[in-house]
């Protein structure tokens, strides 16, 4: 990891890459979604077809982006920093949340600082590696399926496969919209709310920022 002026380079031009696109994909995605998903003949935030084909092609460029991620990931070191170690981390992630919740507003320390060996405190850590490696690959495959609904097996049990992909999809994208949330608010935490939104374009975390 590279550092200038002791900055941290923590978001090399790949992870950047990825993640742009990977951000503006999923805010075409929600809005093609709800359109798609509450779209009535007295209610329509688009035109419904448009909003179809849009989240069709942005699908097919998340997916791809979300290659990017994995084989940056894989051939670099960034993987070590999802890698969630069981002991201890029921504990680690309520002392990250009882400070997220009371600590912070308390002009209190982080508890634990970032630095080059630690990317993310633990409960970014936990929620990173939900999203990236379970809600986002569930997203993907559900979606490839709806894409090729030939794929998908007819019926499980008394259900529609096809029902019950969509309804895997709905929710998963449900959820990481919910992350989208929390993830913006809690990247406009530190000494200034931009600084860690100026990092993910420019790639450098200032530790005395945070
Ligand atoms: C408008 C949309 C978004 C903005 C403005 C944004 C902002 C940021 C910022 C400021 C960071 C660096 C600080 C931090 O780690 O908290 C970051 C990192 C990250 N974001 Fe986002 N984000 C967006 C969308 C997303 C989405 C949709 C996902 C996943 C579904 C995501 C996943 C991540 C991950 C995994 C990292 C850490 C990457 C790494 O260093 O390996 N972000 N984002």
């Amino acid at each position: 990891m590279k550092e200038s002026e002791n900055k941290i380079y923590f978001y090399p031009i790949w992870i950047r890459i990825w993640h742009g696109l990977n951000a503006i994909g999923i805010l075409v995605l929600i809005y093609t979604g709800i359109t798609m998903y509450y779209s009535n003949r007295g209610f329509q935030l688009m035109d419904f077809q448009l909003a179809i084909n849009m989240h069709n092609i942005t699908g097919i460029m998340v997916g791809l982006s979300y290659l990017i991620f994995s084989i940056g990931n894989l051939r670099t070191t960034n993987h070590k920093h999802y890698k969630v170690k069981r002991i201890g981390m029921f504990e680690k992630v309520l002392k990250q949340s009882q400070y997220y919740m009371v600590g912070m507003f308390n002009n209190q320390h982080p508890p634990f600082p970032l630095s080059e060996k630690r990317k993310f405190n633990p409960l970014q850590k936990l929620i990173y590696s939900i999203i990236m490696y379970v809600f986002m690959p569930g997203l993907i495959i559900t979606g490839i399926g709806l894409l090729f609904p030939e794929l998908i097996i007819e019926n499980v049990y008394h259900l529609s496969g096809i029902f019950l992909t969509a309804l895997l999809h709905a929710s998963l994208g449900f959820l990481v919209s919910i992350f989208l949330i929390i993830h913006l608010y809690v990247a406009s935490i530190g000494k200034h709310p931009l600084e860690n939104f100026k990092s993910i374009l420019n790639g450098y975390h200032d530790p005395n920022k945070h």
